[in-house]
């Protein structure tokens, strides 16, 4: 059982809108390795990909896009390594992205040749501007493009009976796309590729730059849920970019409307502001009871390979990983966990001021949570030195003693440590006990 309660304010108790919050995790899909990687100042290198590939199969995600092998020799080598050495386990899928591009989807399927398993992930752009001024096709034309090339998958897969094929498309641009002709290129393409509940594709529907605020995008991703002709036989797959900054609360609303499976980064890495953070959407689903299905009980060792791979920091305020988030620099906060954590018992619901989740479930310390500088109260002193030194200053000493700490922090402006303190301590009253 979960030591953390699912969310239900009471107007949101009445059953008949089940779809208020997320009851079970979504298929998750890292695209750390592709939408991540083409994102960095220097993609990676076969060696950190090995690195990152091999994070993403420890942290437990089952379908990890692993780049877009037509693009770049390192990306090819990369695929021909995980599958010639045997490095992809039983129970994980690799993904491959191409172009709507003959050429490129020949590679491709020359790239995963001899894979127990692979998607092929299909996309070509579906927005008015892409369709104008990029590719100069108009409707009809797209969907042809789109129909043509799904078709090639068919006659490559048939090809290579070895591998368990799943075929996966993208009308990029989704976001920016009209809605009714979104269905009919998806329409056309599951047609393609005859979609049953037997033999399901994925359609993944990317916000390739946030246009609007998440409950529109949601609710684009509940129309196409409602009106597409062979829903049943398609894993609904969405893809949220970060632009205006509601990567996650996309991602979020569209599996509660109807979206079976969530594509992003690892603390949203990814072209632009980035793709959507799924450590931000796994840990939410988390404290409020629901097991996302993944393993981030060592964020720091998590954060550091990433931080490694993509040769970029994480936010000192990120959700969950930043080094500033277990902090409590406010007397009055400093207070009230030191209260909630006195008046704790075993197998208590998590049910703390100011902390959403217990930091030991993410490998991190009760340690840091307090911390004195010029902005805490008495509180957060005492329980350093109880906590740290079994020092319990009567409450007229550390009304006094918090004086004396202040006027140091005042004079430096900076934060003390629990071993300054101590010494401050010392210093005043040591000769004096
Ligand atoms: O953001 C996007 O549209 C993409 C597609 C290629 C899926 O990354
Ligand atoms: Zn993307």
């Amino acid at each position: 059982a979960s030591k953390y309660r699912p969310f239900s304010p009471v107007h949101l108790t009445d059953r008949t809108w089940p779809d208020a919050v997320i009851s079970r995790p979504p298929v998750w899909c890292s695209v750390d390795l592709r939408d991540g990687n083409q994102a960095l100042i220097e993609p990676m290198d076969v060696e950190r990909k090995l690195r990152m590939f091999n994070a993403l199969v420890k942290i437990g995600f089952k379908e990890i896009e692993v780049g877009f092998p037509s693009a770049s020799q390192v990306e090819f080598d990369f695929l021909r390594r995980l599958i010639d050495e045997d490095r992809v386990p039983r129970d994980v899928t690799i993904q491959v992205l191409t172009q709507a591009r003959e050429h490129l989807i020949e590679r491709t399927f020359e790239a995963v040749r001899g894979a127990r398993r692979a998607i092929v992930h299909l996309y070509n752009a579906t927005a008015p501007v892409m369709r104008k001024v990029v590719l100069g096709l108009d409707e009809d034309g797209i969907v042809e493009l789109a129909v043509t090339h799904a078709r090639m998958f068919n006659r490559l897969a048939a090809a290579q009976p070895q591998t368990e094929w799943v075929f996966q498309y993208s009308p990029e641009m989704f976001s920016g796309t009209e809605l009714p002709f979104a269905k009919r290129v998806v329409d056309a393409v599951t047609e393609a590729w005859q979609a049953s509940p037997g033999r399901p594709c994925i359609i993944n529907l990317p916000s390739t730059v946030e246009h609007s605020t998440p409950n529109i995008f949601a609710d684009m991703i509940e129309w196409m849920h409602r009106n597409l002709a062979r829903r049943e036989g398609i894993v609904l797959s969405v893809h949220p970019h970060n632009d205006r900054g509601t990567g996650t609360a996309a991602g979020e609303f569209a599996v509660m409307a109807g979206a079976d499976r969530l594509e992003g980064c690892l603390f949203g890495n990814g072209e632009r502001t980035g793709n959507l953070d799924l450590v931000n959407v796994a840990l939410n689903l988390y404290t409020q009871g629901v097991d996302p299905g993944l393993d981030f009980s060592d964020i720091d060792e998590i954060r550091r390979t990433v931080e490694y791979c993509n040769q970029l920091p994480v936010h000192p305020r990120h959700p969950y990983a930043g080094d500033l988030v277990y902090t409590s620099f406010s007397g009055s906060h400093q207070d009230a966990i030191k209260k909630a954590f006195a008046a704790r018992r075993e197998g208590d619901i998590w049910d703390m001021p100011y902390l959403p989740l217990d930091p030991k479930d993410l490998g991190r310390s009760y340690e840091a949570v307090i911390r004195v500088n010029s902005q805490s109260g008495k509180g957060g002193i005492a329980y350093l030195l109880e906590n740290e030194y079994g020092l319990e200053l009567p409450r007229r000493l550390q009304i006094e003693f918090s004086q004396v700490v202040q006027g140091v922090m005042d004079a430096t402006g900076k934060e003390l440590s629990a071993a300054q303190i101590f010494d401050l301590f010392e210093r005043e009253y040591g000769t004096k006990r």
